[in-house]
């Protein structure tokens, strides 16, 4: 295994659980890399459901999807993450939060902390059994920092006996490098 940055450890945690999972969220669709990523990773009749609240960001996912003809698996959903219980039936085996903003789009339109921690409670309440969800942060631009300090505060709110609340990052690299925090169901309690 390669250990090259946050978001390569985030897919390396999460390909053991979608090999079984029936429901993956991707909360931040973004250009439609992680959302590829979850279609690919998953069984065929497994739903990815990509969040995303600008239409340039859900037609850019769509692209690729069409692309790698994995279309008929994603559901593309132009809503805040935070709601996503309003859309999403059932339990969540996988779910993956790339934050921050679109590379290449409106560097202006990031991610923010109320709202991803909002999300996080939602998709925690929605967590299957040895569900998984993995959180890549940049505290290096602007909001990022306070929206860095408010996912790891959130993770250390969860009840030690339903979840597994842990963070991995990069000790030799200069400029505030991503981090990534993941979250795992370990027992029935719920948040
Ligand atoms: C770093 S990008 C995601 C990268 C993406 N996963 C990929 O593979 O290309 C962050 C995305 O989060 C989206 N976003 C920001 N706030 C959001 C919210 N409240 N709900 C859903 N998406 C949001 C932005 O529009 C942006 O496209």
């Amino acid at each position: 295994m390669t250990i090259a940055n946050a978001l390569t450890m985030a897919r390396h945690l999460l390909t053991d659980r979608l090999a079984t999972a029936k429901t993956v969220v991707d909360a931040t669709a973004g250009n439609g890399h992680d959302t590829l990523f979850l279609a690919a990773s998953s069984p065929p009749d497994a739903l990815v459901w990509a969040f995303d609240l600008q239409q340039e960001a859900l037609a850019a996912t769509a692209r690729r999807m069409d692309e790698h003809g994995l279309t008929g698996k994603c559901r593309l959903i132009r809503d805040c993450h935070s709601r996503i219980a309003d859309h999403v039936a059932g339990q969540v085996d996988a779910a993956m939060f790339n934050l921050g903003y679109r590379p290449g789009g409106d560097h202006s339109f990031t991610t923010c902390a109320a709202t991803t921690v909002a999300a996080l409670g939602a998709v925690t309440r929605l967590l299957a059994p040895a569900g998984i969800v993995t959180i890549v942060a940049y505290p290096g631009h602007g909001a990022g920092e306070e929206e860095n300090t408010a996912v790891a505060d959130f993770l250390a709110t969860l009840p030690q006996a339903a979840f597994t609340a842990a963070v991995w990052r990069m000790l030799n690299q200069r400029n505030r490098p991503p981090i990534l925090y993941i979250i795992g169901k370990t027992g029935s309690e719920t948040v």
